[in-house]
């Protein structure tokens, strides 16, 4: 396991060039969920998830010499060009949590401008997508000033390192296709503290399949993904379930390599519903899918059944529904997806979304 503490990212000389840097980087869906979690944001299980390519969130941000010392780092921050304080102190708090690995951004004074391609109000989780932006940001900064990630493999090693600090699963974000994150015995190189690409590792099936997200609900989630992980330190369930995430990442991963869909279908939506089973299993006990949640889960199985196409649900922390398929099936489900399931929809609003390349610097 790496340290990224590095107390001689200092700048020595006063006159620092002002500059930018924006990144692009997307959000991820989870087929083996990381639920739990131990130590600075170490995670209990392995997991592996789908880089997806129109859920995106851009963040620029723009440094200069610090006009005045102060305490903490000095933060201006606009989600979608207005200044958001509760977005930004969140922001501000992240930074100083790593000025152990950048200390320079004491020396800076910083402008984050962020948006996301999804609407904020629309229950899809930006926070893979915005702490992986952010992290390459930062890696972008730090290679310009002290030349120190020049090599590729080791920038993007920093920034999903760092992009776990903001939010576990935006580790897996700096990859495209597919990304594993935690030590697991098959996959060499696998490791706690950093997500690794799987792109060479599954089969051409899946570098195109689609992963289209029905909104249930628009509402924010009633208990937070942090507190949902807080929530497994007691959870009577936990040692079996980290279990159950190895054994099925055992069984996932050949299924990936083969592009074996019936397996790949049948891990994917019980890891879903673990998930939500450990929520519904936690103390207190929540529920976060909703009415039409189920609702949407039965009309695929049954139209799954029915017709015999390779069409399978995931779900986050939330109530949408993710629904996956490979791209040589779409027009047989999008117009099951229009018909019988967009309507249960809120607001019949839904977001086609599929496999993408991973992080672009703009
Ligand atoms: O990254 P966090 O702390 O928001 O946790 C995300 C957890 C899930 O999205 C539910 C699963 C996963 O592995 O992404």
């Amino acid at each position: 396991m790496q340290d990224y503490k590095n107390p001689k990212l200092i700048l020595e000389s006063s006159a620092l060039e002002p500059g930018k840097f924006t990144w692009q980087s997307p959000s991820n869906l989870a087929i083996i969920k990381y639920w739990g979690k131990h130590g600075r944001q170490l995670p209990q299980n392995p997991s592996i998830s789908f880089t997806l390519n129109s859920a995106v969130t851009q963040t620029q941000i723009e440094y200069k010499q610090r006009e005045e010392a102060g305490h903490g780092v000095s933060l201006e921050f606009f989600f979608h060009g207005e200044p958001k304080p509760e977005f930004g102190e969140k922001q501000k708090k992240f930074l100083e949590s790593i000025l152990d690995i950048f200390p320079f951004l004491n020396q800076m004074d910083l402008t984050i401008r962020s948006g996301n391609s999804f609407p904020h109000s629309s229950g899809i989780a930006s926070s893979a997508s915005s702490m992986s932006a952010l992290a390459l940001c930062l890696c972008s900064i730090e290679d310009k000033l002290f030349g120190t990630l020049s090599d590729d493999e080791a920038f993007d090693r920093k920034a999903s390192y760092v992009a776990r600090l903001g939010s576990g699963s935006a580790c897996r974000s700096v990859y495209g296709t597919m990304a594993l994150w935690g030590k697991f015995g098959e996959v060499e190189g696998s490791d706690d503290t950093v997500a690794i690409p799987m792109e060479d590792h599954v089969h051409p099936l899946f570098k195109t399949f689609h992963d289209d997200i029905l909104i249930v609900s628009k509402s924010e989630k009633s208990v937070s993904s942090r507190a949902g992980h807080g929530l497994m330190e007691q959870n009577p369930f936990a040692a079996p379930r980290y279990q159950q995430a190895n054994q099925r990442l055992h069984e996932l991963l050949p299924a990936l390599r083969q592009g074996d869909l019936e397996t790949f279908g049948r891990i994917t939506e019980n890891e879903a519903l673990s998930l939500h089973a450990l929520m519904m299993t936690s103390n207190p006990s929540y529920i976060l899918m909703q009415p039409n949640t189920l609702e949407m889960i039965n009309r695929l199985r049954a139209f799954r059944e029915d017709t015999g196409h390779p069409v399978y649900f995931s779900l986050d922390a939330g109530p949408n529904l993710h629904v996956l398929y490979p791209e040589d099936a779409i027009h047989a489900i999008r117009p099951f997806i229009e018909e019988e399931l967009v309507p249960l929809c809120e607001e019949d609003a839904w977001l086609p979304d599929w496999v993408g390349e991973g992080p672009e610097e703009l």
